[in-house]
This record gives structure tokens, sequence and C-alpha cells, in this order.
């Protein structure tokens, strides 16, 4: 901003003067009979009419095709909920790293009556204990019909180092019989309409588990679960 060389006499502008500066100023503007020659605003006017009707129509189209999606396909976001977990193998290494293999069996619902699902290759799941993360897996990649329930089998597996911090920590929440863990889902997913593929979007899902025990060959006990999601177009 240019400082005002006369702030006294310009700062505290009566109201009416305000609205007859502005309306002064806009005035020449509009009479202004330099700027257009008249012919070319004829067909000016024409070419934006044009351009109003064919946007007008676009956007009838497009408020018909939002409006057909939304009443008529309903879509419904999917959920997601571990079933079990087995734990293959959790065990020290010689080189002080827990090796860990777990299968965590995750049931998909597609609520959708005319949306199928596409789950792509390149999703991750992460297994975390606490801040420590244990194991890393993905999706299985598969179409997904409409109204289906499916059972995902989720293999993961991991090499970790623990600090002696943690190591304590897991003992107790053991003792305790209570162990929170996070699975950790980032997937890309398809929308098929029909045999249309619509488009991709990825959904993050947390699912937060307090397991009763972490031991090798054992179907820990699942306590609680929470899960959060979200997806990003
Ligand atoms: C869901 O789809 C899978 C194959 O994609 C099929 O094996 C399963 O039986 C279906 N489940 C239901 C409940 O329709
Ligand atoms: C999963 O991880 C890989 C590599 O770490 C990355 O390229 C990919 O984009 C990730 N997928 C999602 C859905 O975030
Ligand atoms: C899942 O947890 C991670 C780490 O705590 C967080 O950054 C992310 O925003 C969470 N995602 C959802 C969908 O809640």
């Amino acid at each position: 901003m240019v400082p005002d060389p006369h702030p006294t006499i310009n700062r505290p502008p009566p109201a009416y003067t305000t609205m007859h500066s502005n309306e002064s100023a806009r005035i020449p503007l509009y009479q202004n009979p330099y700027g257009r020659p008249r012919k070319s605003g004829n067909s000016c006017l024409r070419c934006i009419c044009c351009c109003y009707c064919f946007l007008f129509i676009l956007i009838i189209i497009l408020a018909g095709l939002a409006l057909y999606f939304y009443t008529i396909l309903k879509p419904q976001v999917p959920s997601y909920k571990v079933k079990s977990v087995h734990v293959k193998s959790f065990e020290p290494l010689p080189d002080m790293r827990l090796k860990s293999e777990f299968v965590v069996n995750v049931e998909a619902n597609n609520p959708n009556a005319h949306i199928s699902l596409i789950y792509g290759k390149e999703s991750n799941v992460t297994l975390w204990y606490r801040d420590q993360e244990l194991s890393q897996g993905k999706l299985p990649s598969f179409r997904q019909g409409t109204n289906n329930i499916s059972i995902m089998h989720v293999d993961m597996n991991g090499k970790s180092k623990l600090d002696s911090g943690i190591q304590e920590t897991l003992k107790q929440d053991q003792k305790n019989r209570m162990v929170p863990m996070v699975v950790q889902v980032q997937a890309p997913i398809t929308i098929v309409v029909g045999e249309y593929k619509l488009r991709e979007f990825v959904v993050y899902v947390n699912c937060s588990l307090t397991l009763d025990s972490l031991s090798a060959d054992k179907n820990p006990e699942i306590i609680t679960s929470t899960y959060t999601i979200h997806a990003t177009l």
C-alpha cells in the first residue's frame, strides 16, 4: 500500500461521498465509445450467446448425471472389519530383530446394488504395535461384485528392530492381555458401474485392535476394534 500523503483530508469519507464517487467512476467505462467497434460487437454477442447455450446444456447434462449417480446408483462407502488374526510366527532373530508373520482376515462389505469395486494391485497394509511397524502386506487384487461380502486373507510379514523400552512395554501388555495394534490400509479402488470403470480413488482405513496376546501359532482374541475410514478422489 502506498502511504497516503494527505491522510487527514482523505481518511474519514462520509458514506454518501463513497457511493457517489464509485458511481461516477463506473459511468465513463460503460460509455467509452472507442473500445468496441459495432460490427464485431454483434458477432461477438452471438458467439457469447452460443457459448452460454452450450454451457447451459452442459450444466444440465452434468446435473442430470449427478442426479442419476446419487438417486439411482445411491453410492455407499464400503466397510471393512477385521474378523480374525492368525499369528504364524512371532520370534526374536539372532540379530536382535523380531520376525513376525500374520494372516489378517478382513471382511469387506460392498453394500452397493449397482456399483462393483476393483481393488488395485498397489495397496499397502501395515501392522503396527504402538509406534512400531511390525509387518507389511497387500490386499488381494480382485473385483468385488454388487451387494457382496468377501473375506480377504492378507498375508503380512516383517522383521523389525524393537528397542529395549518397547520390548518391556510389549511384555507388560502381554501380561495384561491387552496388546494394542493398528492395521493401516491404503488401497486404490476403482468404481465400476455395469462394465464402465468410472474412476479410481484411494481408501485409507485405520483399524485399532486390542488383542489378548501375540504368540506364534495362535489366533489371538480381538477384544476391541474401532475403525476410521477416509477416501480421496
Ligand atoms: C462375493 O463374491 C465372491 C467372488 O467375487 C464370491 O465367492 C462370494 O460368494 C460372494 N459373496 C456373496 C455374499 O455374494
Ligand atoms: C503403496 O506403497 C507403494 C510403495 O511403497 C507406493 O508406490 C504406492 O503408491 C502405495 N499405494 C497406496 C495406495 O498408497
Ligand atoms: C491413520 O493413522 C495414521 C497414523 O496415526 C494417521 O496419520 C492417518 O491420518 C489415519 N488415517 C485415518 C483414515 O484415520
